[in-house]
């Protein structure tokens, strides 16, 4: 559903992702861990079309990311960084017209909409103006506007971001129940949401990917913690420990 093949990016000189590659397959959640500045949002931007590699080549739900950018774009579901809401449109309207430029049959856009308002515990805000939105409520319509079109491949950049506990467990949840009909791709900087959540993990730090397995593999003979650690650069082994401990 995702193959990854040496993909790189540059920001004038400086390498931010270095030959990466890895593949996610239907039905997985896999968790993309690494500590700020990894790598991560920029792989995921070029995963969703939005940034250009500057060499490698991917491809999602079977179509080029840059040759087939519009057929990649019909099938994922992206929630970036910083959603991407209308202040002036109520959580409502701005689902609607969502759903609609992502193609929601007319018909079954009313049942759609209030599907993924209660999926992502949005009902009681949905008359709200995105703009009063706090920034838990916004990163929930963010995921609401993800998965409207049930999207077969769904790209979230740091979904627990903001969140509450509550909120996070919540969250966490409707994750993996995604991962049940989809290929889930996330990004985190917390160690113990890949181990609740996911069942892949792919681990980058400073531009390169460093690991790449199933969950169910790892814990045989090593724990997460302990190959997280073991993998980072060493420059970046205290962003990494606090990662450990964060967010469990
Ligand atoms: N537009 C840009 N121009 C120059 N450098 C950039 C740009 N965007 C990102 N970078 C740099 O590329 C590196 C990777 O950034 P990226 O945002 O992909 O990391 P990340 O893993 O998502 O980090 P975080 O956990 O903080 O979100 C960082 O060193 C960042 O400063
Ligand atoms: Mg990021």
């Amino acid at each position: 559903m995702i193959e990854v093949r040496n993909l790189c990016k540059s920001y004038g000189d400086y390498k931010a992702v270095i030959d990466v590659s890895f593949t996610a397959a239907k039905g997985q959640i896999v968790g993309f861990l690494g500590p700020n500045g990894a790598g991560k949002t920029t792989t995921i931007r070029m995963l969703s079309t939005f940034l250009p590699p500057t060499s490698g080549s991917a491809t999602v739900a079977g179509f080029d990311i840059v040759a087939q950018s519009d057929e990649v774009r019909r099938r994922i579901g992206y929630l970036p960084e910083n959603p991407p809401l209308y202040g002036e449109m109520t959580v409502e309207e701005y689902l609607r017209f969502v759903g609609d430029i992502k193609g929601v049959p007319r018909a079954s856009l009313r049942s759609r909409i209030s599907e993924v308002l209660e999926r992502c515990f949005i009902v009681d805000v949905r008359r709200k103006l995105c703009q009063h939105l706090s920034r838990g409520y916004r990163q929930r319509v963010g995921l609401a506007q993800a998965i409207i079109h049930e999207p077969e491949v769904i790209i979230l950049d740091e979904p627990t971001s903001g969140l509450d506990p509550r909120q996070i467990i919540e969250i966490r949840q409707l994750i993996k129940s995604l991962g049940r009909d989809h290929t889930v791709l996330l990004s985190t900087h917390i160690l113990p949401e890949v181990s609740m959540v996911c069942n892949k993990v792919v681990i980058i730090s400073r531009g390169r990917v460093v690991m790449e397995s199933l969950l169910s593999e790892l814990s045989r003979d090593k724990s997460l913690e302990q190959v997280f650690l073991e993998s980072v650069s060493r420059e970046e082994v205290v962003d990494a420990a606090a990662c450990v401990n964060q967010g469990a």
